[in-house]
């Protein structure tokens, strides 16, 4: 499945941005207008109105804490109602095709569907549907994609690092099953980060055309003068296919260590999309360090989350 055609499908024929499902394809503008939409969520105190013809469905079919919970105080925070449908009690679990739950949801007019799910591709077969009304939003789908991830990352990087052009990041860790990597590695591109170094252990590398051919570097390469290093998640629960990582052999080799820190530029920041296996990926001294960024990223993703709303019906 190409990733390229979903990009095509999430716009509409005017060149509008109907669904958010990939970061591929997006323009620089339009990612420029929705950073410019989240920083003043940011900073500005919002007036509610209540408004029941902007519904949300919540369908999280893998587990979440900070994406889920963003989406939804993001909804409130605009006004509109959210439903949260659990795929266990839903007729899911019954044999109903997503497809069949989604058109349920768009008859019973929500306007908005929020999906995380495992499977590769599956948002293709949802927004390739002629009539399709309701706006579908990638809450992170497979390895392939997180795009709010990956617009929260860029946004934090810019606020402390205007200059992008000049900026070098580090990507460290599962580069095989991460989509915040993927998504947050086209968003940097996207606005003409050149310099960035990805480093994972061998067996959790990526297959050689992803990442648009980038060469996987030694730790000690990736890290040399760096400004930003985000530390990935090992993806546990997609390990099926790997030999099972042991956590201090993991951390001795690619984790991040105060030790490691020296070695990159002194205004070197963290980051890390959570949730985090602390003393595997990252030190457990170095996650609210004043070099961390991670509760900024956290915060981030409710008024980008909000400005993803509002762009996909303005
Ligand atoms: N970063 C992220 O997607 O975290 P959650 O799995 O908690 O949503």
């Amino acid at each position: 499945m190409n990733e390229n055609h979903e990009a095509s499908l999430q716009v509409d024929q005017n060149g509008k941005l109907k669904h958010l499902i990939t970061l591929e394809g997006l323009s620089r503008p339009v990612i420029e207008s929705l950073l410019e939409r989240a920083e003043r969520y940011g900073q500005e105190p919002l007036s509610i109105r209540f408004d029941p013809s902007q519904s949300v469905a919540l369908l999280f079919c893998e587990a979440s804490t900070r994406t889920r919970m963003s989406f939804s105080l993001a909804a409130w925070r605009l006004g509109y109602p959210v439903v949260n449908l659990e795929p266990d009690r839903s007729s899911l679990a019954k044999s109903e095709t997503l497809e069949d739950t989604v058109s349920t949801l768009e008859a019973m007019g929500v306007r908005y569907l929020v999906l995380r799910h495992s499977q590769p591709g599956i948002f293709k077969t949802l927004i390739d549907s002629p009539g399709r009304t309701i706006h579908c939003i990638s809450a992170g789908e497979a390895h392939r994609s997180h795009p709010t991830q990956g617009l929260l990352d860029l946004l934090t990087i810019r606020q402390h690092f205007p200059d992008l052009a000049r900026l070098s990041v580090a990507i460290v860790g599962d580069l095989a099953h991460s989509r915040v990597a993927r998504s947050t590695f086209t968003a940097l591109r996207t606005f003409g980060v050149s310099d960035i170094r990805l480093s994972a252990p061998p067996e959790l590398a990526p297959h050689p055309g992803d990442f648009q051919g980038a060469p996987n570097h030694t730790l000690d390469e990736a890290l040399l003068d760096v400004q930003v290093v985000i530390a990935l998640r090992v993806q546990t629960e997609r390990l099926t296919d790997t030999p099972t990582i042991n956590p201090s052999h993991y951390y001795s080799q690619y984790g991040l260590t105060s030790e490691r820190l020296r070695r990159c530029h002194p205004d070197v920041r963290i980051m890390h999309p959570g949730p985090i296996h602390p003393g595997m990926e990252l030190a457990p001294e170095l996650i609210n360090s004043r070099r961390s960024l991670i509760r900024e990223q956290v915060r981030n993703g409710l008024p980008i989350r909000m400005a993803v709303y509002e762009m996909l019906t303005s």
